[in-house]
């Protein structure tokens, strides 16, 4: 563990959603923070300037997941890394590469920089996508996901995310790496960025109109804030270890328009399953209980699901229809 005033850390792919969420709490927390993206200049990065104590200890590194020598140039010098970065597409010819030689690099340039910790961003997908699984087995951090299904269903990104942190494994045992495993289900809560990433989309599709009906399936939620701290808090503690299911809780899809309909009734929200012959889908079981045991507290999913409107309407994703409405009446005065 490195000692509090050696406390510089390396995230890929800082710029992104969970990424910005874990650059701000660690520069809260006291660390110097170098972030990689791949290009410093662009505007969708602007706002990591803007974080509380960046001035003083962010630095922004270009650096791009396939240029080992970009990624020592950001590792060398680091206590520990946070790998992030990741395409996050089904696109086979843009995730595959950059998933899974991107993380094989990453974690030989964390050895030569002999850093203390690795802490590498996975997913449930690598968890929980497997047709062969009993309905009833509660979901832990031992379940892998079917590689072959993954494959069949050119489930790309899944297949990238499985590859990849197969990879990790077998490199840091090889290496002796110290690595850590995230497993997030499908993140949402406030954006930094001013962009909208792709699990946030999930819910911005409900609420514009370009969703007519929701589908006869589950999906499990958690907050951005909830991933980034438990990025953190397996980093912190040494005795940490293996993979981590970072998940709050499963809804049907049916649930999830209901709990968004009652907080914002304003929004045309879809009302019709668009498979509703078919009995409900069953939302499949899981364990959190490793981070919970780490001191996690989940943030309950209606507050996340509140909190990620709130902020698509802030950030100019989503319009006021209250405050629209009740300038019509201001105006008709
Ligand atoms: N959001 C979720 O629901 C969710 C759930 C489970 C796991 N995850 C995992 O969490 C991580 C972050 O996801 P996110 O939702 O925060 O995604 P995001 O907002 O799309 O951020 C992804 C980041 O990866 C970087 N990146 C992509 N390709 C790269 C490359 N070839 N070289 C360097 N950087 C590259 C991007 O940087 P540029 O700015 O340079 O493009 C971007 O900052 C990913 O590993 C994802 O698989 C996400």
């Amino acid at each position: 563990m490195p000692s509090e005033s050696g406390k510089v850390v390396c995230v890929t792919g800082a710029g992104g959603f969970i990424a910005s969420w874990l650059v701000k709490l660690l520069l809260q927390k006291g660390y110097t923070v170098r972030g990689t993206v791949r290009n410093p200049a662009d505007p969708k990065n602007s706002h990591m300037r803007e974080l509380e104590g960046a001035k003083e200890r962010l630095t922004l590194c270009r650096a791009d997941l396939l240029d080992c020598q970009s990624l020592r140039e950001a590792i060398y010098g680091c206590d520990g890394v946070f790998h992030t970065a990741c395409p996050v597409t089904d696109d086979p010819e843009q995730m595959l590469e950059p998933a899974i030689i991107g993380t094989k690099n990453v974690i030989i340039v964390a050895a030569e920089a002999k850093v203390w910790r690795v802490v590498f961003t996975s997913s449930i997908c690598t968890v929980y996508m497997n047709p062969n699984r009993a309905p009833d087995k509660v979901v832990d951090e031992t379940c892998w996901s079917d590689l072959d299904f993954c494959e069949k269903t050119k489930n790309w990104y899944c297949y990238g995310k499985m590859v990849a942190e197969k990879t990790a494994w077998n490199e840091a045992r090889k290496k002796e790496v110290n690595l850590i495993v995230i497993n997030p289900v499908l993140v949402l809560g406030p954006l930094l960025q001013s962009t909208v990433n792709a699990s946030v989309l999930h819910i911005l599709k409900y609420l514009t109109g370009s969703a007519k009906t929701y589908a006869n399936s589950t999906q499990a939620y958690v907050h951005v804030k909830d991933v980034a701290l438990a990025h953190i808090i397996v980093y912190e503690t040494p005795s940490a270890s293996g993979r981590y299911i970072c998940a709050e809780s499963v809804l049907h899809r049916g649930e999830l328009v209901e709990i968004l309909a009652k907080s914002f009734p304003e929004y045309p929200i879809p009302i019709k399953c668009s498979d509703d012959m078919r009995p409900r889908s069953k939302p499949y079981k899981f364990t959190n209980q490793k981070l919970k045991d780490l001191g996690l507290e989940f943030t309950p999913v209606k507050q996340c699901l509140y909190e990620t409107v709130k902020s698509l309407q802030e950030k100019g994703h989503l319009p006021l229809q209250r405050c629209i409405q009740d300038f019509k009446w201001i105006s008709a005065l």
